[in-house]
């Protein structure tokens, strides 16, 4: 049996919808998709419906209600307001990342006035990292205000070919700026629409495939994965009106170990931007005797109705991929044993980043 050991996964951009969402999904299920997926670290987004962690009382309450339940290590990132920047001095320790949402997505934080965004990168911290949502004609915006502002950017799931272009073109020109791809983008095309009905709806919207192929072929440009995941029920996506977004956190990684089967990226390269590269633009605290392994041989089928995660769905329905979690160790105890969660709710910690 080929198993591989990998370093326990991280991935900076989760929605665990606890508090405000939790008929969606929470910390307890949450964690323990995450553990089921290979990542002993997610970083939670501040976008919860009706609550955004976007107050210093709101970021405690949520680090508060974690008490007992989580699976795996979990770090929080803030919101950004047109006016809580006052804030951002007591809170900026606690919290990975300022989220600036400058594009419409679920939730009610986009920001639209180009001074008070300008005000908001100067007044986060520039050592801290700054994640901002900016799609097409918004993130060129914001790659305009990075030498204004002086200080770092990391594009949350980009998704279409103009985009890491630009994103290529900057760095090549030294400018501090990151990314993300989540694998729905890598993976799925607006051809797939018709099939997946709402469960292809979320933001940033399936591109063309000229799209996906760019993205594959700048790989070199893309800092890290990030799963998104962004789980909501069955009703609320074949509603009227469906809500934005899909769960990944079960699915990326046999996604990303597909790949590597297919000779898409190298195995170091797949842990360079699972592993090591959130770790570092995110000052993730080093994890002791942690880590997954992955039996990349074994075939799994893709069945939302085994998952952990609360959504019941997911894009992927039916797949058949290469590469399976089969044990995960977070700081010496065994939490995933024969692709079974054992983990005792309460060991995942809430995390701090490093200085
Ligand atoms: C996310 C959500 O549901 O919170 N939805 C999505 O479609 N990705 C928000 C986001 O990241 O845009
Ligand atoms: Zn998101």
């Amino acid at each position: 049996m080929p198993i591989i050991r990998l370093p326990g996964l991280i991935d900076p951009h989760v929605h665990l919808r606890d508090p405000g969402g939790t008929h969606k999904e929470d910390f307890t299920s949450g964690t323990r998709a995450a553990l089921a997926g290979g990542f002993t670290v997610v970083l939670d987004m501040p976008n919860n419906p009706g609550e955004p962690t976007v107050t210093p009382q709101a970021l405690a309450h949520k680090a508060a209600i974690t008490a007992g339940r989580l699976s795996c290590d979990v770090g929080l990132h803030y919101g950004a307001t047109p006016r809580n920047a006052p804030t951002f001095k007591r809170v900026a320790s606690m919290v990975f990342a300022l989220k600036l949402y400058l594009d419409h997505t679920t939730g009610d934080l986009k920001i639209e006035e180009l001074e008070t965004i300008r005000n908001i990168m100067l007044a986060w911290p520039a050592h801290k990292p700054l994640c901002v949502h900016a799609e097409d004609r918004t993130l060129a915006m914001v790659l305009g205000l990075v030498p204004s502002v002086g200080r770092g950017v990391h594009f949350c799931h980009i998704s279409e070919k103009i985009e890491i272009e630009l994103i290529r073109d900057a760095k090549r020109r030294g400018l501090p700026v990151t990314c993300e791809v989540a694998p729905h983008h890598l993976y799925l095309t607006e051809d797939d629409l018709p099939r997946l009905g709402a469960y292809g709806v979320m933001k940033p919207p399936l591109k063309r495939g000229a799209d996906v192929d760019a993205l594959w072929a700048n790989l070199d440009y893309i800092d890290m994965i990030a799963t998104d995941h962004a789980p909501h029920t069955v009703a609320e996506k074949q509603g009227e009106t469906p809500a934005f977004g899909v769960p990944g956190l079960e699915t990326s990684l046999p996604l990303m170990l597909n790949a590597v089967a297919q000779g898409k990226l190298t195995l170091d390269r797949l842990v360079e931007m699972m592993h090591f590269a959130p770790a570092s633009l995110f000052r993730v605290p080093s994890q002791p005797e942690t880590y997954v392994e992955v039996d990349t041989e074994r075939r799994i089928r893709i069945i939302a109705d085994v998952m952990q995660s609360r959504a019941g769905w997911t894009p992927f329905e039916g797949m058949n991929l290469l590469g399976t979690v089969e044990t995960v160790v977070l700081r010496g105890r065994e939490v995933v044993r024969d692709g079974l969660i054992v983990a005792e709710p309460g060991f995942g910690q809430v995390l701090t980043p490093l200085a």
